[in-house]
């Protein structure tokens, strides 16, 4: 009986991760899509140009760090290089004025936000039948500098890190809870989770710890540090490949499953802060303990806590609000319920979850 049972486990373990290879697969972008993507930037490259010659559009986000789905938007980042800067939010009025004489975008400058950004949309056509969403923001140099360790650790590993964090993103989405303006996680909040349950949680860990690992020559402070931040981290993807061996030979289908056990269960919500940087911290020790609100949930911060890799200070979920985090560890809690009863098919396991 248990032996059979044994059998049944394996053989939906090996069916399950099949499914999530193939079904993540066609959540690629095309590469015509990703050509579009690019001749966009380039046009608004060269507009941009016309009012700041020493500039630079560059892209961040999933579409820079290998975890991009299909129609997914673009994240832009505009490095100015010569000496005399505008304030960003003077360069988002001004780029927003620009950009609404001289393209067909929707244009939305928010020059008030916390990082400032121009919004730009473009309603669906015959050629991009889903349109294009993309933000500009101003001199994010950290966010390309994050946006750089997440691709390096989607390369350590591709099929394994890869496959999971597609696979969450689109789950969160289609089950409603990547939303941070709603009181849910960001996809970066996503990816965070799965970095710190696969170099942290797991033993032995599937990936290693690249702010953490002995750098190659001596670097100065100079070029480890940007804005007071150490931003230093293992970078030579090359040579990663050749040393790092995980003895963690677990198929991504079951690290899916314990990764919903996991969070479902196991965190230390109350008291715990993920870092991907320095493994489990205390929210007391950070500051970061959950502000009690008089006022109902609205101004709650710190219900979960995920440290920025770099900006140690900044808490990445600080928009999860009390319900949000309930609602969250529900998902949890349900996508590990539908991967125990371990149905005859992998494939309705699949859609289940994505429902
Ligand atoms: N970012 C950040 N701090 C945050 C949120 C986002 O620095 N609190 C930066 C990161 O560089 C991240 C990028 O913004 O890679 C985009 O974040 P997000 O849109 O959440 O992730 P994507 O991978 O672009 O996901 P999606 O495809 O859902 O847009
Ligand atoms: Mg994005």
């Amino acid at each position: 009986q248990q032996q059979r049972r044994l059998v049944s486990r394996q053989r939906f373990v090996q069916d399950f991760s099949q499914c999530l290879f193939e079904f993540v697969v066609q959540l690629l972008p095309t590469t015509e899509e990703m050509a579009v993507k690019e001749d966009v930037r380039k046009l608004l490259e060269r507009l941009i140009r016309t009012i700041e010659p020493d500039s630079r559009l560059l892209s961040f986000g999933s579409s820079a760090n290998g975890f991009s789905l299909k129609n997914s938007d673009m994240d832009l980042c505009c490095l100015i290089d010569s000496g005399e800067r505008l304030n960003a939010a003077d360069l988002v009025t001004m780029v927003g004025d620009l950009l609404e004489r001289e393209t067909k975008f929707h244009v939305k400058p928010l020059p008030h936000a916390r990082i400032p950004i121009v919004k730009l949309s473009l309603d669906p056509s015959s050629a991009l039948p889903f349109g294009i969403a993309c933000d500009i923001g101003f001199e994010n140099r950290l966010a390309l500098e994050n946006t750089r360790l997440l691709m390096c650790y989607a390369s350590v590993d591709p099929a394994r890190v890869r496959t999971m964090v597609l696979f969450l993103k689109v789950w969160s989405k289609r089950r409603k809870i990547n939303s941070p303006y709603k009181g849910t996680l960001s996809s970066y909040g996503y990816v965070l989770l799965v970095i710190y349950f696969l170099v942290h949680v797991k033993n032995p860990p599937v990936l290693p710890n690249l702010q953490q690992m002995p750098p190659l020559r001596p670097i100065s402070e100079e070029e480890s540090h940007l804005n007071g931040y150490n931003i230093w981290f293992f970078d030579d993807i090359e040579l990663l490949r050749q040393r790092w061996k995980s003895s963690n030979t677990d198929t991504v289908a079951e690290l899916l499953i314990d990764f919903f056990k996991f969070y479902s269960r196991d965190f230390a919500y109350n008291t715990g802060v993920a870092s991907i940087r320095a493994g489990l911290l205390k929210k007391e020790e950070k500051g970061w303990q959950t502000e009690q609100s008089d006022f109902g949930t609205s101004r709650e911060r710190n219900r979960l806590c995920i440290e920025d890799p770099f900006e140690t200070n900044f808490n990445v979920a600080r928009c999860v609000t009390k319900d949000g985090l309930y609602t969250i560890r529900g998902e949890f809690m349900r996508a590990s319920r539908i991967l125990q009863m371990r149905p005859d098919r992998a494939i309705l396991a699949l859609a289940q979850l994505c429902e």
